[in-house]
């Protein structure tokens, strides 16, 4: 097992984490995932790593994910995958904010669609596509083959899990597809979340406490 090249960004009046992931740190190709606001600063991150960004990959349309897209793909001429049932949420983002005050953002239609079960080949990279519902109704995991890491978006966080309040959200779904991450992944994997650090699934199984439910 090794592990990709990631770099992380904290983007946006929500902070969440986008992430640029290469191969190892001498590929020059990358994908992007959840690019959710300041584009200039993530397009200015690509560049200076020395990337192409080849693909653009969401885990969910909540829109401090989706916020820098369009700029994004635009800029880099890359392929969006947008989860198949939150295509709709990506091409008309404003419709979709909760709350005042946040954005404009810039619709995209997307190029491709994921809906769980993939298997990607991106920048020297493979990726499974994990259904993953529960936060929101489309949700995917991006995990990278024989990499020891996943992109998991807004389902499992450092001592936390996602939120299921807002509309599609439920609680005993996420769970399930927090259970179907353990799973299928050894401690060791490196979990990227969309907000606060990085944790590995080990630390989360011994340590989380809205993951006792799924214990025994
Ligand atoms: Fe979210």
């Amino acid at each position: 097992m090794s592990s990709p090249d990631v770099r992380s960004f904290t983007v946006g009046p929500v902070q969440e984490n986008c992430h640029i992931v290469r191969a190892d740190a001498q590929a020059k190709r990358a994908v992007i995932v959840d690019p959710g606001d300041e584009p200039e600063r993530l397009l200015q991150a690509a560049e200076a790593l020395g990337v192409e960004i080849e693909a653009i990959l969401l885990t969910h349309c909540h829109f401090d994910h989706i916020g820098a897209v369009a700029p994004v793909a635009e800029a880099t001429g890359a392929p969006v995958y947008c989860p198949e049932i939150e295509v709709p949420i990506l091409a008309n983002i404003m419709a979709f904010v909760p709350w005042e005050g946040f954005g404009p953002f810039e619709s995209y239609e997307a190029d491709e669609t994921v809906k769980g079960g993939e298997a990607l080949e991106l920048a020297g990279l493979e990726l499974d596509v994990v259904f993953t519902p529960g936060h929101s109704p489309g949700h995917v995991t991006y995990s990278v083959r024989g990499e020891d890491a996943i992109f998991s978006g807004d389902v499992l966080f450092q001592g936390s899990v996602g939120r299921v309040d807002l509309p599609g959200g439920d609680g005993p779904t996420l769970m399930e597809s927090i259970r179907t991450l353990l799973d299928s992944h050894p401690d060791e994997t490196v979990v990227y979340p969309g907000h606060m650090g990085t944790t590995t699934i080990g630390a989360e199984r011994a340590t989380n406490p809205f993951l006792a439910v799924l214990a025994g």
